[in-house]
């Protein structure tokens, strides 16, 4: 049976709640899928496949997700890879004219604000992934901040524009794109 490693990033919930659904329906469809924190993954050698995620953070990928990704590219580049992003809040400030969901989560791929979009290119090049995946997030005020950046941000006046409260977590997607990957897996060219 194949075997994949659903890895993620998450700060509060949202990200991880979609890295669980994607390995429930990856089991539904018969595949043998793990999921683990990219900090706590263990065993990595030993899948088949990766489904790689992180919450998105002033247009960044977290930290642990990224080095998982660096630490282990070489291997992942012979392996299938999918990534995906989960962040954007439909209604934030600013986000009305960004029809590109990539540019949504994470920024311009050139110029001011696109550091974080750099990042993904480089570990795009280095694993070549079958796809990437943005899916919108969850943002919950009451959930205090887990980080010095995350707490000046929400300080800020425009915090409540920028971030709605809300889960927009589109389970009909992402469960759509786990039985894709599921597919995909099960072709007979699965090798990229
Ligand atoms: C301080 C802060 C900054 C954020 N920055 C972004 C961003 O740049 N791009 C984006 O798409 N979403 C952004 N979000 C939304 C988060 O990505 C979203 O809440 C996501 O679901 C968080 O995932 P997690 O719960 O797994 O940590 C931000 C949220 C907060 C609280």
């Amino acid at each position: 049976m194949t075997k994949v490693l659903v890895v993620f990033g998450s700060r509060h919930g949202g990200t991880q709640g979609i890295a669980e659904r994607i390995g429930e329906v990856l089991r539904a469809e018969g595949v043998d899928a793990v999921v683990a924190s990219a900090d706590h993954a263990r065993d990595v050698g030993s899948a088949d496949a990766f489904v790689i995620g992180s919450g998105v953070y002033i247009g960044s990928w977290l930290n642990e997700p990224l080095d998982f990704v660096r630490n282990h590219a070489d291997m992942l580049a012979s392996r299938p890879v999918w990534l995906f992003s989960s962040g954007p809040l439909p209604g934030a400030t600013g986000a009305t004219n960004v029809a590109d969901p990539m540019e949504l989560a994470l920024g311009p791929a050139q110029g001011p604000g696109s550091g974080g979009r750099k990042k993904l290119d480089e570990l795009t090049a280095a694993t070549h992934p079958r796809g990437h995946r943005v899916f919108h997030g969850a943002f919950d005020p009451k959930d205090p901040p887990r980080a010095m950046s995350e707490r000046l941000v929400r300080l800020m006046p425009v915090a409540k524009r920028a971030l709605p409260a809300g889960d927009f977590r589109n389970w009909d997607d992402i469960e759509a794109w786990a039985r894709e990957i599921a597919a995909s897996l099960a072709s007979p060219v699965s090798v990229p």
